[in-house]
């Protein structure tokens, strides 16, 4: 397995340097562990391709190696959310009435929803991966409202942001299982917990892992700097949508399974003005109403992770 780049620590300056070693050397244990699904790797870096430059087929073949996350990705791509007149047969099918790059990241929602074989989850899995795929939603309607070039590329940054709360599970079971502890006793921010107990959040080592995948920079941005977004030296607006998604859904019951005591003030966060800076749409944008809207999408998100975590075998 290869070293973490120099840009890592870099990134995460605020940690000691022993910190960071044993991060990084915990981190690579996951890397010789068959604990990501075959396809999740290849099918981050077709999504980072041009839409121009990727074919049908290559995405076709590469679903065709594993069948379980073909059927699920069916099973998605028919449900109310697509609003489907009629439940795609294949993903070739699915791919002509969704459009590739949807077809993309609800591959890329199957693979990680299936993948990532936590032999010790700290925190209930359902709840984790409702948190994700919730955020990943808010990340697309909230990209969609501020007319947000890429609205898939926000989807994909939401569903990836608590990748190390994974990495933790992984890693660090212990210690994450009492910050967890820590948090839900003291009502306190997730990182806030992580950070008093282990001297390190699951930015930092969300952020390891992904700097070993070679994924586009701002991706790993969002994944190291998303309570953060005004620490990110690259890609604040990216960032900061994530950050205030992130928020959204905990403040909408759709956190990490405990009740955080934290006053919320989005127009006053410094990831409103990052945004308001970049998109103007964001000025005219009525938040009590976008959140009525996202309530409204909280039972199809249940519903969603039921799906994914389901199964069945189906022709590609
Ligand atoms: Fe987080
Ligand atoms: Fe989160």
């Amino acid at each position: 397995m290869e070293t973490a780049p120099e840009s890592w620590q870099a990134m995460t300056p605020s940690l000691a340097p022993s910190i960071s070693a044993r991060i990084r050397e915990r981190v690579s244990q996951i890397e010789t562990l068959p604990t990501i699904p075959t396809i999740f790797l290849p099918l981050l870096n077709l999504l980072n391709l041009p839409l121009d430059q990727v074919k049908v087929d290559d995405v076709v073949k590469l679903v065709s190696y594993d069948n379980t996350i073909a059927a699920q990705c069916l099973r998605m791509a028919s449900s109310p959310l697509f609003g489907l007149a009629k439940a795609p047969e294949s993903i070739k099918a699915a791919v002509i009435s969704l459009g590739l790059r949807r077809v993309q990241t609800i591959l890329l929602t199957c693979s990680v929803g299936r993948g990532f074989a936590v032999k010790e989850w700290k925190i209930n899995p359902t709840v984790f991966w409702k948190h994700s795929l919730g955020c990943a939603m808010v990340c697309r309607r909230l990209s969609d409202k501020l007319a947000s070039a890429d609205g898939e590329k926000a989807y994909m940054a939401g569903l990836l942001h608590d990748i190390g709360i994974l990495v933790n599970c992984m890693v660090f079971p212990k210690e994450f299982a009492a910050a967890m502890e820590h948090a839900s006793r003291e009502q306190i921010t997730l990182e806030e917990a992580e950070l008093r107990s282990m001297g390190f959040c699951h930015c930092d080592t969300g952020a390891a892992l992904a700097q070993t995948w070679h994924i586009a920079d701002d991706m790993i941005q969002a994944i190291a700097h998303h309570h953060r977004p005004e620490h990110s030296p690259a890609a604040q607006p990216l960032v900061a949508l994530v950050h205030l998604s992130d928020l959204l859904c905990r403040v909408r019951n759709l956190g990490y399974g405990y009740y955080e005591r934290q006053r919320v003030d989005m127009v006053h966060d410094p990831a409103w003005e990052i945004l308001a800076n970049e998109y103007r749409a964001l000025h005219h944008m009525d938040l009590v109403r976008f959140t009525f809207e996202l309530d409204e999408a909280i039972d199809e998100i249940s519903g969603l992770v039921e799906t994914i975590f389901g199964g069945a075998s189906v022709a590609v």
